[in-house]
């Protein structure tokens, strides 16, 4: 098949690979608590001591590097282009009219910020203080599609507010029954008010697109997508994990990795009739096995949960990237046919995901099919 000449063409999570953004960790700084963020630490005494403020280490930073660069090496083997933005300085506190914080993160997680869906790229609006401006990174690789394909759409999602009165406060201090008794309300700490989604939230399945409703993504940024992407010619589908009291991306909970074939997260159920779109279609959705670290193990200063284990990268509908210590997952994707390509990749958690949220793919072979008919 001929490289057709748009630059900007992606549909689905699986199709073969050409090019892709890989985040890097230089200038990280240590994320803020904030009020859509409370972080903590990963110690046996529950994260009582203080979690550090300001630029992260030059060795972390290193490492972290190291571990995304040899990601860079496996693509590029692969024959996929490899682009990387630019990190700005990230240290400086920052003050909008309606909001200060004391530093910005980092730029390792292109995937929560930045979507092509088919020939069209979106900032997302974002859900916190510290990653406002996290969209400008990729501004000067936006700028060369938008230069090079005249047929790409480039479109910014409308900035929220991000003033106190745009979250709900009390969410943290939920006690554990409290969640529970919420599990089916999906509030979390964003309110309705305002349209709030991250780019991390969304699965593509060609013009199909699965939206969860989360801390980071709340019902007037699932309606926003709708409202935009509908007269496109997608169709949006809400959907929820109601066990995951504290959801944030979809991508260690429902990862599709080929026609057919969605890898699930035992631990987090769809919302009970929200399947059977997958089902009545034919598809198979299979749980993923325990992953080799507990919460416990992960990382010090790591914000995400175990299941990172499946946030895995398709280079194609046969081959796809694994931490290298997955090895019971590793084992289901060969038995179901995959190429596995394990690569160490721990040392870039703490920065905010595994391998699907430290990339954004731009271009992918294929085009808009219709999974769901
Ligand atoms: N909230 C997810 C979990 O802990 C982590 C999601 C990471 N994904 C991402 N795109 N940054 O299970």
């Amino acid at each position: 098949m001929s490289r057709p000449t748009n630059l900007v063409n992606s549909w689905n999570e699986w199709d073969p690979l050409r090019e892709i953004v890989v985040g890097v960790a230089d200038n990280a700084c240590f994320e803020p608590t904030e009020p859509g963020h409370r972080p903590q630490l990963r110690t046996p005494d529950g994260g009582s001591a203080p979690f550090p403020t300001g630029p992260k280490p030059a060795e972390m930073i290193e490492r972290a590097n190291e571990q995304l660069d040899g990601l860079v090496r496996l693509l590029e083997s692969q024959g996929v282009t490899v682009h990387r933005p630019v990190a700005p300085d990230l240290a400086s506190p920052l003050r909008t009219p309606d909001f200060q914080v004391e530093n910005q993160y980092c730029v390792v997680c292109p995937r929560d910020v930045m979507i092509t869906l088919g020939n069209e790229i979106i900032e997302a609006t974002m859900s916190r203080r510290a990653r406002y401006f996290e969209y400008q990174a990729y501004r000067k690789l936006v700028y060369s599609y938008w230069n090079n394909d005249p047929g790409m759409v480039w479109t910014v999602a409308p900035k929220p507010s991000m003033a106190d009165s745009m979250y709900r406060q009390e969410f943290w201090e939920w006690p554990l029954e409290e969640r529970h008794r919420r599990m089916h309300s999906s509030e979390f700490c964003v309110t309705q008010d305002e349209v709030v989604f991250d780019a991390a939230d969304i699965s593509r399945f060609g013009r199909d697109i699965v939206v969860q409703e989360s801390m980071t993504t709340n019902r007037s940024g699932i309606h926003w997508l709708k409202r935009h992407l509908e007269p496109r010619g997608f169709r949006v589908h809400p959907v929820h994990f109601p066990l995951d009291f504290f959801p944030s991306h979809i991508d260690c909970t429902f990862v599709p990795l080929r026609p057919g074939l969605v890898l699930t997260n035992p631990e987090r159920p769809l919302r009970e009739g929200e399947e059977q779109l997958f089902l009545r279609n034919g598809w198979e959705l299979v749980d993923v096995p325990q992953p080799t670290s507990t919460n416990d193990e992960m990382p010090k200063y790591c914000q995400s949960s175990k299941w990172l284990s499946m946030n895995v990268l398709s280079i194609s509908p046969t081959k796809v990237v694994c931490e290298e210590r997955e090895k019971p997952l590793q084992d289901l994707l060969d038995k179901l046919g995959f190429e596995v390509f394990p690569v160490p990749f721990r040392d870039v958690f703490e920065y905010g995901g595994s391998l699907h949220c430290a990339t954004w793919d731009v271009n992918r072979e294929g085009t808009a099919e219709d999974y769901f008919p």
